[in-house]
C-alpha cells in the first residue's frame, strides 16, 4: 500500500498528514483546489500535486489513472461558520465530493478508504458524553454535509472489499493554521488575538464546551490508521481527548502560557451554526490504537506558540507554513 492519495492534502491538517507520509516514504498524490479557509495552503515539494476540485470529472480521471491504494478523503468546506456564506459549495464539496470519491474508490479497489467526519455530525448539547453509537442530529450546514459524506461511504463501500475509516474529528488546533481567519478554530482564532496583542472577541458563550486536539495527535492517528489490524472492515471513531474544557478555561490557559495578565476580552453574540457543547468519548479510540496518550492542551499550546510567536504580523502568510523551506 505505497501509493497514496490524499484530498485536501494542502490544507491544514492534510498539510501534516502528506508530511508524515512523504517521510515514511509513500507516495502521495495531494488533490486540492487551494480554496483552504482552515490552513495557510501548503504543497508538500516530494508529493506529485493536482490542483482542481474534487467534483470535476476531468480530475476524478487522473487520479483514476495515478491508480492510489489508499484514500485519505480530507477535502472539504472545512468551516462551520463559512458553510453559511456558501451553503451550496459546502453541501456539493462535502456531499456530492465524497460520493464521487467514494465511487472512484469503488472502482478502483481501494485497499482502505479513511475519511475525516467531524464531530458537527452529532449536534451539540447532549447531556451525556457522545459516544459513537449517539443519535445524530446535526444542527449547523457543515455538520449535516459531513454527515451526507458519511452516508455516501456507507452506501458505496461497506459492502465492497475496500476498508473504510470514519473518523469523527473533534478541534483540531496547531501550526499552519491561518491566524488571520477567524471564522475557524476556537484555539487558533484566540491565540491569534493574543498574536496580535488585541483584545479576545468571543462570538458566543464562554461556557461553551469542546474538545481539543493538537494537530500530531490527529495526523499520528490517521497515519496509524493504516497498518492498525485492530480496525475491523468498517468503522467510526471519534478522534477526540475525550477531555472537556470550557471556553474560559481554554482562554485562560492561552493567557497564562503566553504570561498576559489583565488581558481585555469582549463577549459578542453566537455565530451561526456554532453549537454549545461538544463532549465526547474517546474509549473506542483508545482501545483501537493501544491506549493512545494525547499531548495535553497545555503543551500543544505551548508548542503551537513556537511557532505563532516566529510568524510576522501580515496579512499574507502564504511563506509562513512551518514546512516553508524559507521561513525555516
Ligand atoms: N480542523 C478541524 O478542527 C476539523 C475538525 C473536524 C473535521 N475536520 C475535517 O478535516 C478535514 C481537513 O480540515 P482542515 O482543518 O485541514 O481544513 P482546510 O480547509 O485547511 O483543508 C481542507 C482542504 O480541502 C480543500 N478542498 C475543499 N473543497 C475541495 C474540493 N471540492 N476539491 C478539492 N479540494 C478541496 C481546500 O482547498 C483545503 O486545502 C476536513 O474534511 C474537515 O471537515 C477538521
Amino acid at each position: 500500500m505505497r501509493k497514496i492519495l490524499v484530498t485536501g492534502g494542502a490544507g491544514f491538517i492534510g498539510a501534516h498528514l502528506v508530511d508524515k507520509l512523504i517521510k515514511r516514504k509513500y507516495k502521495v498524490l495531494v488533490v486540492d483546489s487551494l480554496k483552504t479557509i482552515g490552513g495557510i495552503p501548503f504543497i508538500n515539494p516530494k508529493s506529485k500535486f493536482l490542483k482542481g476540485d474534487i467534483l470535476d470529472t476531468k480530475i476524478l480521471k487522473k487520479i483514476k489513472k495515478w491508480k492510489p491504494q489508499v484514500i485519505y478523503h480530507l477535502a472539504a468546506q472545512s468551516g462551520g461558520e463559512s458553510a453559511y456564506d456558501d451553503p451550496k459549495y459546502d453541501y456539493l464539496s462535502n456531499g456530492y465530493g465524497t460520493f464521487q470519491l467514494a465511487k472512484l474508490a469503488k472502482e478502483l479497489n481501494v485497499k482502505h478508504f479513511i475519511y475525516s467526519s467531524s464531530v458537527a455530525v452529532y449536534g451539540s448539547s447532549r447531556k451525556k458524553k457522545i459516544t459513537e453509537n449517539s443519535s445524530i442530529n446535526p444542527d449547523s450546514i457543515y455538520g449535516i454535509s459531513k454527515y451526507v459524506g458519511e452516508m455516501f461511504i456507507k452506501q458505496i463501500l461497506y459492502k465492497t472489499k475496500t476498508k473504510t475509516t470514519i473518523f469523527r474529528v473533534f478541534n483540531t488546533f496547531g501550526p499552519g493554521e491561518n491566524l488571520n481567519f477567524l471564522k475557524k478554530g476556537m484555539v487558533s482564532i484566540y491565540c491569534s488575538y493574543v498574536w496580535r496583542n488585541k483584545p479576545i472577541i468571543v462570538k458566543g458563550s464562554l461556557n461553551r464546551i469542546r474538545n481539543y486536539q493538537y494537530i500530531d495527535d490527529v495526523v499520528n492517528i490517521l497515519f496509524l490508521s493504516l497498518k492498525n489490524k485492530k480496525l475491523k472492515k468498517n468503522e467510526i471513531l471519534n478522534l477526540t481527548t475525550g477531555k472537556a474544557i470550557k471556553v474560559k478555561e481554554l482562554i485562560k490557559k492561552i493567557l497564562r502560557i503566553e504570561k498576559k495578565i489583565s488581558y481585555k476580552i469582549i463577549s459578542k453574540g453566537n455565530t451561526p451554526g456554532d453549537s454549545f457543547g461538544f463532549d465526547a468519548s474517546n474509549k473506542l479510540l483508545k482501545n483501537k490504537f493501544d491506549n493512545y496518550k494525547f499531548v495535553t492542551l497545555e503543551d500543544g499550546i505551548k508548542d503551537y506558540f513556537k511557532w505563532i510567536n516566529l510568524v510576522p504580523k501580515i496579512k499574507n502568510l502564504k511563506n509562513f507554513h512551518p514546512f516553508n523551506k524559507k521561513f525555516k
